[in-house]
């Protein structure tokens, strides 16, 4: 709790309260062209799906999906915060995604899978291709792992379409796929499978990432025996070949448990298996949460209010048409690519792009040929991403011939000067964006822009999806009001159909984690009483648009101001040599905390002091002297994980000298001793910045 009583504050900063100093931002209007064409057009939406109207309003969901049995009931609140969608209803995830655009799409790109090496040409799989395929697998998934419905399945999969086309024969099957991120190590993996009860698993030989072919089965046995260890026994390992019929790793296979998917499959050619009809509550999939400490957290999605709330959002905020390409420049094995590479674009009979490498591989142009050579025109990526492209190649999209009509950016708040970088160079001046706020937890978008209907605000996610009823909370639970300038916890008043079900084997952690706080009535049946918490920190501005700060957990509390480090980082990002900065909190007898900032910076010659000095003015100015950092640190490349995140995790144990722990997930492990030295190196030299 803060001190009220120092001198010179005069920012009432109890716990509730958060500093916020961004300054509001022009608006950009989406073009006639895209608006001509939109899927969403009614600027009636949000009244169609208002309280008034709730939770009937889904039904436009769901009824882009095929039912084998109807629904009955749209929302069963019986039993609070255990939320039941479309119940009476069945239907199978795989028949929506596939069979039913057979007769019109027989022909037409499902996926477009393009390699990393750029010799190696695009490969096409058709609906028609991917049904045979998709048919094939669940046959031997049935027979020869004698998999049914309700089992779990741990798969362990890198960017090619293997992944995809295991996913959709589980759901042909009503298994429920858990993929876990093709960059996690195998001991990740092997909890995973521990957690879920998975007695298969399934992985690959090798992948393509930054020029290497790097060895996948490796990390198959390192799963299993951490499973084993844990009291989770493995039959099963079905290994996929990055190259089918030869063997790209160094690693044996174990006589007896491991099978390559592409011998086994010989066995079911041109099996058809018939879809499982699923009830609309059955679960789809796990997806654990990462990040976190203690056990991963399997978050648990459902079949028929899931697929809805995809289709719904994939249709509507990111206009997809069946004649679009699309390109989500994400990885399957996190939810971005579950919802918006796999099953979103799938129920809309799209063409989507799965890109097995790094966006940088061979050179920073790289995604912008694939749009090109492909005719992609949405674009789907992270503000890291576009940090990163941009720090390496401001000029490189206007080198290709593409044009996109529709861009999201997912996962991080975008500082204004990327997004505007984002919207001119990448988008040309003529594509929306659309700046989606969501989690793992949500299955679908929560907060953007309607991109026909709403006017884009660099920095901001927009106003709520239709259907979605926000509040921002205080600690005490009061509401914080739009406009207020005042920040708070984010949070959701209503159910929507693509709220995960549970965690994974822990009911009371689902409670617990995300409806305890701000729980009215625990008694209740009433959906009013229990809203649900993000655990991000998020301010509503006057038009009714959110900014979220990043997780609550995120802030920075400096005397008593609780700074986001985002907030610090954008105003770092504003002095023009700066192209990624990233901020912690160090402990400070006095302070409480302080920000240490480390930027990476453009290509250019520049003297790290000078630059420095420009940084803590800049902080100076866009938030304060609270603001102020007590160092900065000039370091040649920023921790990331495979994903691209800057592990701030590590930047602040260096800052603090604590361990750094394990790095050998990160994607650049080396440059942690780098940033090390920069650091101890400053400290010597008695030159601290701030
Ligand atoms: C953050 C990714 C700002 C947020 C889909 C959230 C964002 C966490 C945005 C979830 C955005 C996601 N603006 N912050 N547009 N989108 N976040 O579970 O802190 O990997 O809680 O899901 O990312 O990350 P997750």
């Amino acid at each position: 709790m803060a001190d009220k009583t120092q001198a010179g504050d005069r920012t009432e900063a109890n716990e509730a309260q958060i500093a916020v100093h961004w300054k509001e931002e022009q608006y950009f209007q989406p073009s006639k062209a895209f608006i001509d064409q939109a899927n969403m057009r009614d600027p009636n939406i949000r009244t169609r799906f208002g309280e008034d109207n709730f939770p009937d309003c889904f039904k436009d969901y769901a009824d882009m999906l095929t039912w084998s049995t109807p629904y009955d009931k749209v929302l069963d609140t019986n039993n609070p915060p255990f939320w039941k969608w479309f119940t009476g209803g069945k239907l199978n995830a795989s028949y929506n995604c596939i069979d039913r655009h057979l007769a019109q799409y027989r022909n037409k790109a499902a996926f477009i899978f393009v390699a990393e090496p750029e010799e190696d040409p695009p490969v096409v799989l058709t609906y028609q291709e991917l049904y045979i395929r998709v048919n094939e697998m669940a046959a031997l998934l049935r027979d020869f792992c004698g998999l049914k419905a309700g089992d779990r399945v741990t798969l362990h999969l890198p960017m090619t379409p293997d992944l995809p086309i295991t996913m959709l024969a589980c759901a042909r099957l009503g298994v429920i796929h858990s993929q876990v991120f093709g960059g996690f190590s195998g001991h990740s993996c092997g909890s995973r499978i521990e957690d879920s009860g998975s007695r298969i698993l399934i992985s690959t030989d090798a992948y393509w990432r930054s020029g290497k072919l790097i060895d996948h089965k490796v990390n198959a046995d390192i799963a299993v025996q951490t499973a084993e260890e844990m009291g989770q026994h493995v039959d099963k390992v079905l290994i996929w070949q990055r190259y089918p019929g030869k063997y790209s790793s160094p690693t044996p296979m174990v006589k007896g448990r491991d099978f390559f998917v592409n011998d086994v499959l010989k066995q079911y050619a041109g099996k058809y298996v018939e879809p499982v009809p699923m009830d609309s509550e059955a679960p789809l999939f796990l997806m654990y949460s990462s990040g976190t400490t203690g056990k991963p957290k399997g978050c648990q999605h459902r079949t028929g209010g899931y697929l809805a709330y995809v289709a719904g959002t994939s249709r509507y905020i990111e206009d997809i048409h069946p004649t679009d390409t699309y390109w989500c420049m994400a990885d399957i094995g996190w939810i971005t690519g579950h919802s918006y590479i796999v099953y979103g674009p799938l129920l809309l009979a799209a063409t989507s792009v799965i890109y097995e490498g790094t966006p940088t591989y061979p050179d920073v142009r790289r995604p912008w040929r694939i749009a090109e050579r492909l005719g992609v025109n949405i674009f789907h990526t992270s503000p890291t991403a576009v940090r990163a492209l941009r720090r390496l190649g401001p000029d490189e999209p206007s080198k290709c011939n593409y044009q996109f009509k529709h861009m999201t950016t997912v996962g991080e708040p975008i500082e204004p000067s990327a997004w505007r970088w984002y919207y001119d160079e990448v988008g040309k001046g003529q594509a929306v964006i659309v700046d989606t706020w969501w989690q793992t937890e949500n299955g679908g978008f929560l907060c953007s822009t309607v991109p026909a209907l709403d006017a884009m605000k660099p920095g901001s996610a927009g106003p709520a999806l239709p259907g979605i009823y926000p509040i921002i909370y205080d600690d005490d639970g009061e509401e914080v009001a739009k406009g207020s300038g005042r920040a708070g916890n984010m949070c959701i008043r209503n159910p929507w159909p693509g709220i995960m079900q549970t965690i994974w084997g822990n009911d009371q952690r689902f409670v617990d984690t995300y409806y305890k706080r701000y729980c009215k009535n625990p008694q209740s049946k009433d959906w009013r009483d229990w809203p649900y918490m993000s655990g991000d920190g998020a301010m509503q501005a006057e038009d009714g648009y959110f900014r979220i700060l990043g997780r609550i957990d995120d802030v920075i509390n400096v005397s008593g101001h609780r700074l986001g480090t985002k907030e610090i980082e954008s105003a770092c990002l504003t002095v023009p040599e700066v192209a990624e900065a990233a901020v912690v909190p160090v402990v400070d007898e006095i302070k409480g905390r302080v920000p240490d900032v480390y930027v990476a910076l453009s290509p250019g010659d520049y003297k790290a002091e000078e630059v420095a000095a420009r940084v803590i003015q800049a902080c100076d100015d866009a938030i304060g002297k609270i603001a102020r950092p007590r160092h900065v640190y000039v370091v040649p490349d920023m921790p990331k994980t495979r994903s691209g995140k800057i592990m701030r995790r590590v930047l602040g144990a260096i800052s603090n000298g604590a361990d750094v722990g394990d790095v050998t997930t990160l994607a650049n492990a080396s440059v942690v001793e780098d940033i090390r030295v920069v650091v101890r190196d400053q400290n010597a030299g008695g030159k601290p910045q701030g």
